[in-house]
């Protein structure tokens, strides 16, 4: 498969409009909040007899400050003692999860995200370890996938010693920009020499891959600043690169209310900024893996997706896709075969349900056979770049032409324009260069919910 992608600037500000990130297909917006945890339960035992893998995944929610771009879900606060009753909470989930499923599960691929992991301390760290090795069966050797988001604000020698030691395998960092003035103005004061040390480190360590976080779009940021940054990092060698859109939505992230829109580059300068950073990456030598993702070709991602074997869930894109994923923390949404659901995003709730004795479920979904079919015709797009209708309709016993038949008729503008093909016998299609980065308006397409939802404003923008 090609990885090239030509930029049309014309192209990409004519199609810009907000779009899901399709982590999940229908997206977390359609989940429904009457879904009972007993159907979850449900869902879980169903799939306890599969004997299929895990992937597990802990939300750590405590950040020590705000970074004033931030849109995750966390909470800010001094207080590290707040991590202790929040660890025995995640203890009691992890419980519950193991008495249902009645075995011990491999854990192929294990993810600490947040907010910052790190904000608990090397104990607390290495008792969520044993904990969660106490109820599943923790495989450290390859292809096993341990990982944890470092701020490097919050790392040293010493912690990144006792991550690889607890069998962590994986790093990501939050670097986001390196110039003083943009880490002034959005509140993180994060000295390059940090990031390197913390870099130093877990090669010294022997951990298999390193992804660094950048966001462009920041405050005080200009088209030279950025790409200043962009080849600090390309110095750094990081196996894969996330280059995130900053999604400014004041009115739902407090925090980015203290960002001045006077200071934000202007869309104009945001196109360039990621014009010129997609062309010096695959200069560098990275790959386009798709929605906002580069990776060295040796790295894991760029290997699967070559093999047409990339997935995409709530992990981002993954090469665990065959496993279950229980997500246990507030917010986390967990996957268990096509049933999905969210645990409660407010600490009371969450509390509460969970010591009640009962999964913290807030809002869920079981998708339908159309669901299914399209969430495959989305995934396979936003993974492989081409779709072969010959499996899908094996797949799935239908006819793809009158099946899609709308959807095909509202592709015609895109094939026009470039974006993609559908081959002369139609039994595929193919996203072309012009189309890589506009992947997200043609899954767009298959979107059967999108109608009603695609003028709020609670997507980001394409670019
Ligand atoms: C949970 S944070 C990473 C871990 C750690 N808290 C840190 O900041 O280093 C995940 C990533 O989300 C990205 N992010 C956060 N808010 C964002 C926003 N509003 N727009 C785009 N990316 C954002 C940042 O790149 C950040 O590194
Ligand atoms: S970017 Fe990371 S450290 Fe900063 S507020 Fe968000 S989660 Fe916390």
């Amino acid at each position: 498969m090609s990885h090239s992608l030509i930029w049309d600037s014309s192209l990409i500000a004519r199609y810009d409009r907000p779009g899901p990130r399709y982590t999940s297909y229908p997206t977390a917006i359609q989940f429904d909040s009457h879904f009972s945890e007993e159907r979850f339960r449900n869902a879980i035992q169903k799939s306890a007899q599969t004997n299929k893998p895990l992937s597990l995944y802990f939300h750590i929610p405590f950040c020590d400050t705000v970074c004033f771009y931030c849109g995750c879900n966390k909470i800010v606060t001094r207080h590290r003692d707040r991590a202790e009753p929040y660890l025995e909470l995640l203890f009691k989930e992890m419980a519950m999860y193991a008495q249902l499923l009645g075995y011990k599960p491999r854990v192929e691929q294990l993810h600490l995200g947040g907010g910052t992991p790190t904000f608990l301390n090397q104990e607390q760290l290495a008792r969520l370890m044993a904990e969660a090795d106490k109820h599943f069966e923790l495989v450290f050797d390859q292809p096993s996938d341990y990982s944890i988001e470092i701020d490097p604000r919050e790392a040293d020698w010493a912690m990144m010693g006792q991550l690889r030691d607890l069998g962590f395998n994986r790093v990501s960092l939050g670097v986001q920009d390196f110039d003083e003035n943009v880490q002034r103005a959005v509140n993180r004061i994060q000295p390059k020499a940090m990031t390197e040390s913390v870099i130093e480190a877990a090669r010294v360590l022997n951990f298999n891959s390193i992804n660094i976080d950048l966001i462009y779009g920041l405050p005080l940021q200009t088209v030279d600043s950025f790409l200043d940054t962009v080849d600090q990092t390309i110095e750094l060698a990081p196996d894969r690169l996330s280059v995130f859109n900053y999604a400014h939505l004041p009115h739902r992230f407090m925090p980015q209310r203290r960002i001045r829109e006077q200071d934000l580059p202007s869309p104009q300068e945001k196109l360039r900024i990621m014009e010129l950073t997609t062309q010096r990456l695959i200069e560098a030598g990275y790959v386009h893996i798709g929605m906002d993702h580069f990776a060295l070709p040796d790295d894991d991602l760029a290997v699967a997706q070559a093999a047409g074997v990339l997935h995409r869930n709530f992990q981002g894109y993954t090469t665990h896709g065959h496993c279950d994923l229980i997500a246990m923390g507030v917010s986390s949404i967990s996957q268990i075969g096509d049933t999905f659901a969210q645990n409660h995003p407010d600490m009371d709730n969450y509390t509460t349900a969970v010591n009640t004795g009962l999964l913290p479920i807030y809002r869920g979904l079981q998708s339908s056979r159309e669901d299914q079919l399209r969430a495959h015709v989305i995934r396979r797009l936003i993974c492989d770049f081409k779709l072969n209708f010959n499996d899908l309709e094996a797949e799935y016993g239908i006819n793809f032409s009158t099946h899609f038949a709308t959807e095909i008729q509202q592709l015609q503008e895109m094939i026009e324009d470039g974006l993609l093909t559908i081959d002369a016998c139609g039994t595929g299609l193919e996203v072309q260069p012009h189309g890589r980065l506009l992947i997200r308006n043609i899954c767009m397409v298959f979107d059967q919910y999108l109608p009603t939802t695609q003028d709020q404003p609670r997507f980001s923008r394409i670019i």
